[in-house]
């Protein structure tokens, strides 16, 4: 089949998506569309304003107003991407414990998911995209040429993040990372709208065990088979 013009990558929190994403887009020269991206800055936008995360109406009338723009990193600080939210860069801001506490309450409202997915595929028209995510493969790009479903044992996902947070002198218990993934996966996995799960036609990568590198050589070969 060759290199697919589109890729969806699917899978819950922690387990790569991100990162390995990001570094097969380099590596096709494709776009790169982290869609938790999106919610997140709905979420931070919710906060500023003191909306309350189980607030469906006020927070699918903010998913509208917003302007999200997500392009190459305009800082060399160590990001993948610079998120703009109404034009101000929160590329870091949608990394708060804040926006992790509520994100998932807001991304299980229907008319969010909407106005997300309304921009998304908006996105994918441009043409060859990675995009990443939970319910790529399954609702935003059902037709996409290649879907990826990426895993990890909770464990491994919380250790992740541990390391990841010390590298940015960031410090909380894996104990207290674990509950919270589980947490996540619980909400994101049993929400009624787009719920994570594998599309029947994806295929899956398990990256216990695997380093960055190794992680994606096999995503980049179940890719381009
Ligand atoms: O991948 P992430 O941790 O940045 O995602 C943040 C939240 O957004 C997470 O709770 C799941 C949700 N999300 C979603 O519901 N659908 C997507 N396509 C991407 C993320």
């Amino acid at each position: 089949m060759g290199t697919p013009r589109t890729v969806a990558i699917d899978g819950p929190a922690g387990a790569g998506k991100s990162t390995i994403g990001a570094l097969v887009a380099e590596r096709l020269g494709y776009l790169f569309l982290d869609t938790g991206a999106m919610y997140r800055a709905v979420a931070l936008a919710a906060l500023r304003r003191g909306i309350d995360p189980d607030d469906a109406e006020r927070l699918s009338a903010l998913a509208r107003q917003v302007r999200i723009a997500i392009g190459p990193p305009t800082v060399r600080d160590g990001r993948a991407y610079t998120v703009l939210l109404d034009g101000a860069d929160v590329t870091w801001a949608i990394r708060g414990e804040d926006v992790d506490r509520i994100v998932s309450q807001v991304a299980r409202i229907p008319k969010v998911r909407d106005a997300m997915v309304e921009q998304q595929r908006e996105i994918a028209k441009r043409g060859r995209i990675v995009m990443v995510g939970r319910d790529i493969g399954t609702v935003v790009l059902p037709e996409a040429e290649r879907k990826v479903f990426l895993t990890a044992s909770a464990a491994e996902r919380a250790r992740r993040r541990e390391e990841e947070l010390a590298a940015r002198g960031q410090k909380r218990s894996r104990q207290d990372l674990l509950t919270e993934i589980l947490r996540r996966d619980e909400l994101d996995s049993t929400r009624t709208v787009a719920p994570l799960r594998a599309a029947s036609d994806a295929i899956l990568v398990e990256t216990d065990g695997l380093s960055v590198g190794e992680a994606l050589d096999r995503v980049l070969q179940v890719t381009r088979a």
